[in-house]
């Protein structure tokens, strides 16, 4: 089975750069990818590449090389998915916000239209891969509704997960650890749909990381993964609180741990907390289904990882409370930061908007500065909270265009997100024009503490 033509549905933050990789790698297939966002989709298609809606090192250099030839953004999705042989589906798969597992499981609703959008749409046998992060047996649901559709079309459903992390996204599908096909094992045709996809990925990843499964083993296998990174980070997050307390170092515990060959030094980097769109609602989603299964120690083993984030969070904003002699009452309070990691414009449970909303609680004035994060955005993500009106927001709330700016007359810095400008500020100068006591707190452990004192800072690390 040769794939000529692949179409993709949803041009988000997984999508969009995977296409574009795809499309680069393999000149002679024709990748679309669509949306029904235009704004979003016209952002792609925007001559100037530096604006596509997405920032992501390296991407736009892939788009100018592809975009054209083999590689478009539409918004013509009945279109398209009657054109393809090939179709990706990576829609948003959002933790439900209502009814039967609200908080908790996924919300399943977009990808079940764009099922019954193919279902409804195709003419000829086609290939439908799930990309999204989907709970468990989503497989199972998509082909049920695939296979009733009464006009003859065959599909075959695999589900190949994407692990890129958000800032090394390009990095990550040129070089990926491993990529994961999970298919129907049994059958001729569920095999040479796996190969056709294994083809694809053949043109410039080894065979030998290209690994194949059976469709539940590799649903599951995503969701375990972004769990044990995410343990990760909460375990060296309850480590920092006890290395406040006793006079150890987190950064030194977590060089000392990770040299054992058996733990190894990645994913030991304490923070203010994780964030992004996948850690907390796959967690989520895998304590869901444990409980769903009655598994209840599975799920309450789980779900501790998503407490202990929360704690970090909290700790955070409640350590500037306290040190700022339990009031920040009408004080500016200078926000670095807003990503929920660097090198990306993604804020999707960014530790900064809890931290924000903490500090607005407590009738803050936060100043914010994040280098590739709008304003926009900003107030779209406090007003998605609830808990304040946007004009109640927009009244405690400034955004900024550079960090000095933000910290100008701030009684404190708290520094979220580890973009790399930040270690190269004017230190001295933000100092200078900072209110007295001017305190500092480093969620991300990125600035030197002995130099900052030495310029008069009060400095907070996590984890020292
Ligand atoms: C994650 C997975 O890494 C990726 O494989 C999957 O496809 C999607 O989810 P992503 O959320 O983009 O990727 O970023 P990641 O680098 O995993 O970071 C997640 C969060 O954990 C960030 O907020 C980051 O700052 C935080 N983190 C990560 C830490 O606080 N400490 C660490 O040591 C590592
Ligand atoms: P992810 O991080 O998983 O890529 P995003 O939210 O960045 O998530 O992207 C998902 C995209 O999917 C959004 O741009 C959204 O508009 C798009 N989308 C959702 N449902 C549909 C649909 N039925 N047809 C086309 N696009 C869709």
């Amino acid at each position: 089975m040769k794939i000529t033509n692949i179409c993709c549905i949803g041009a988000g933050y997984v999508g969009g750069p995977t296409m574009a990789i795809i499309a680069q790698k393999c000149p002679s297939i024709t990748v679309t990818v669509v949306d029904i966002n235009e704004k979003r989709i016209a952002a792609w298609n925007d001559e100037d590449v530096n604006k596509i809606p997405i920032y992501e090192p390296g991407l736009s250099d892939i788009v100018k090389e592809a975009r054209g030839r083999n590689l478009f953004f539409s918004t013509e999705v009945d279109k398209e998915i009657d054109k393809a042989d090939m179709i990706f589906i990576s829609v948003n798969t959002p933790t439900k916000t209502y009814g039967m597992g609200k908080g908790m499981a996924a919300d399943l609703k977009y990808i079940e239209l764009c099922a019954r959008q193919i279902a409804r749409i195709a003419k000829t046998d086609k290939i439908v891969v799930e990309k999204s992060t989907l709970p468990v047996r989503t497989a199972q649901a998509l082909k049920d509704i695939l296979e009733n559709t009464g006009n003859g079309v065959k599909f075959q459903i695999l589900s190949n997960p994407e692990f890129l992390a958000e800032g090394t996204a390009v990095e990550d599908l040129n070089n990926p650890d491993r990529v994961l096909i999970g298919g129907d094992l049994d059958t001729t045709e569920g095999r040479d749909a796996m190969q056709a996809l294994v083809d694809i990925y053949s043109n410039w990843i080894p065979s030998i990381q290209i690994l194949t499964s059976n469709i539940w083993s590799s649903e599951l296998s995503k969701l375990t993964a972004n769990a044990f990174l995410a343990q990760r980070v909460s375990s060296i997050n309850a480590m920092s609180e006890l290395c406040e307390k006793t006079g150890a170092d987190v950064n030194e515990v977590a060089k000392a741990v990770g040299m054992d060959s058996r733990i190894g030094s990645k994913f030991l980097q304490s923070s203010v907390g994780f964030g992004g769109s996948c850690f907390q609602k796959d967690i989520l989603n895998l304590v869901y289904i444990a409980k769903s299964y009655g598994l209840n120690e599975v799920a309450d083993y789980w779900e501790q990882v998503i407490l202990m984030n929360d704690h970090q969070k909290r700790r955070f904003a409640a350590k500037i409370v306290q040190t700022l002699f339990n009031t920040v009452s009408g004080k500016k309070i200078a926000m670095l930061g807003w990503a929920f990691k660097k090198d990306t414009n993604d804020t999707r449970e960014s530790a900064a908007i809890y931290v924000a909303d903490y500090l607005l609680n407590e009738q803050a004035e936060v100043v914010i500065y994040d280098p590739k994060v709008t304003e926009e955005q900003i107030f779209a993500d406090l007003e998605y909270l609830g808990n304040r009106s946007d004009s109640e927001n927009r009244r405690l709330v400034t955004v900024v265009k550079s960090a000095k700016e933000a910290c100008n007359e701030a009684h404190a810095v708290a520094l979220l997100t580890e973009w790399d400008e930040f270690k190269d500020l004017n230190w001295n100068q933000i100092y200078d024009n900072m209110l007295k006591p001017a305190f500092l707190f480093d969620g991300r452990r990125l600035l030197n503490k002995t130099d900052l004192e030495e310029i008069g800072f009060d400095v907070f690390v996590i984890g020292s």
